[in-house]
């Protein structure tokens, strides 16, 4: 099978983590590279924390770039309350051994589009800004990005403030260059990310088995589910990020609805909310630019998280690490 050739631009990030995975594991996608974003916590940490999964995915020979110290124009809030002091609390690693890459993250983008033969998608579970410093740079690529798949927004609520989510609030100029490149966008918002939910009574489904993979999400899970438990009275943890990859990959998962979609950038009150015409008759018209996805078959979706520990813990075993 012909795999897809992706770029993933990430803040990990409990969440970006288990993306990370399902993408690592995926036999229809081909991981070129990540950079990391400045996002639910400083540059410095997400960056390592991204070599750290790639690590325990045995994946090593994928580059890490670190992108952007912060936003385009807004000042940098990360978000411990969420992903703790290092960005992924929980999981006990060891520093990671293998080097990050020289260039900056919108370069190694670059680069990596430029060396692939295929068109590449981008998968972006963090704030937009490294994606969008790559595109301003070099608009000769746009051409060859198949399409960007985003984490991000939603089209009835919000979760950093009312209105607007996460990593569009972050860096909403960012955002807003991506989606209005042109270049078919996937959104993957609160709407169904909220749906993706892995229940706390299913986090044994992972703790329960061997192999370093299942316990590091099982990790994960703990502490993700245990602060959007205090912080958001969740009845589990949220698979925020593996949506923009699962998406990809299982889109018959998930419903989706065309629209032209932008960020309000102006407004203070709901500056970083991702705006869209969802009226029937919006999806034809001419300045529709991709598809947001509003529901998800939640069973299949972890049953495809289960699969994804399964393939990186025996691609483990066969490159002779411990299990
Ligand atoms: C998004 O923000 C971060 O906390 C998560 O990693 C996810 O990308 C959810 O709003
Ligand atoms: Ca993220």
């Amino acid at each position: 099978m012909k795999k897809l050739p992706v770029i993933i631009d990430c803040d990990p990030g409990h969440d970006d983590a288990i993306a990370l995975i399902a993408a690592l594991a995926s036999e229809k996608l081909e991981v070129l590279g990540v950079t990391a974003a400045a996002g639910n916590q400083t540059v410095d940490k997400t960056e390592k924390n991204a070599r750290k999964v790639l690590e325990i995915c045995a994946r090593t020979d994928i580059p890490v770039a670190k992108g952007r110290g912060k936003p385009l124009w807004n000042p940098l809030s990360v978000a411990p309350e969420i992903h703790g002091d290092s960005g992924m609390d929980g999981p006990v690693l060891p520093e990671p051994s293998m080097p990050v890459c020289r260039e900056p993250a919108a370069a190694l983008m670059a680069r990596l589009v430029e060396e692939s033969p295929e068109p590449v998608a981008l998968i972006v579970t963090g704030p937009c800004t490294n994606t969008a410093v790559f595109l301003l740079s070099y608009p000769h690529l746009w051409k060859k990005i198949a399409k960007i798949s985003v984490m991000g927004g939603g089209a009835f609520e919000g979760n950093r403030t009312a209105l607007a989510e996460f990593n569009i609030w972050t860096d909403p100029e960012a955002a807003r260059i991506v989606l209005e490149s042109g270049i078919p966008v996937e959104i993957y918002g609160l709407d169904v990310t909220h749906k993706a939910l892995i229940y706390r009574e299913e986090f044994a489904l992972f703790r329960e088995r061997e192999g370093m993979v299942f316990q590091f999400l099982a990790d994960l899970l703990d502490f993700f589910g245990g602060t959007y438990l205090e912080a958001r009275k969740f009845p589990g943890a949220p698979m925020h990020d593996s949506c923009a990859v699962i998406g990809l990959t299982n889109p018959e998962l998930f419903t989706y609805v065309e629209t032209d979609m932008s960020v309000e950038t102006e407004s203070p009150r709901s500056r970083g909310a991702l705006t869209m015409d969802l009226r029937p008759a919006a999806g034809k018209k001419p300045s529709v630019c991709g598809k947001i996805a509003l529901d998800v078959d939640r069973e299949k979706f972890l049953q495809v998280l289960l699969g994804a520990c399964e393939t990186i813990t025996r691609q483990r075993r066969e490159k002779g690490y411990a299990s």
